[in-house]
């Protein structure tokens, strides 16, 4: 156990104390020592988003941070924003304009947006597009997903 760093952390609202090897990422972290599978890898360097996870309020890409960074941290992953019903309207937005296909990147444009959504009552297409734009979606065109978010944003107002 030499090896490994102690890591305590408040996941979702639960803590957590864990041993973890020094390279561990953070998105490795959440999905193979807790179990929380919501956090996808794609591209494992940044690029793509589907990592996306909030640490201490922040969206961060989870493939870019350490385990041990998040000791001491709050974090919220897909599930813990979906129990809380944080990104309900999102959620339903998405479904209703079915903004995924295959659902790789949803997880991480559901917490993107939801960033973007609370910062903002009304915002163009362009605006939406652009704070999206680091998360990646193979599948649809982006239409439907700026779509939907524009539909909670209109609902806000
Ligand atoms: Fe982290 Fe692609 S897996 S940005
Ligand atoms: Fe397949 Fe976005 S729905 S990558």
């Amino acid at each position: 156990m030499d090896d490994f760093v102690r890591v305590s952390v408040t996941v979702n609202g639960r803590k957590f104390t864990r041993a973890v090897s020094p390279r561990l990422s953070a998105a490795d972290f959440v999905r193979h020592e807790l179990g929380l599978t919501g956090t996808h890898v794609g591209c494992e360097h940044g690029v793509c988003g589907a990592c996306t996870i909030v640490v201490d309020g922040s969206v961060t890409r989870g493939c870019l941070i350490f385990a041990v960074q998040l000791d001491g941290s709050e974090v919220e992953t897909i599930e813990g924003a979906s129990e809380s019903g944080r990104v309900a309207e999102l959620q339903a937005a998405f479904v209703e304009r079915n903004a995924l296909q295959c659902g790789f990147c949803t997880p991480g444009m559901i917490l993107t947006a939801a960033e973007f959504v609370g910062r903002h009552h009304e915002s163009n297409r362009a605006e939406i597009r652009e704070a999206l734009s680091g998360n990646i979606c193979r599948c649809t065109g982006y239409e439907a997903i700026v779509d939907a978010v524009e539909n909670v944003l209109k609902a806000k107002r």
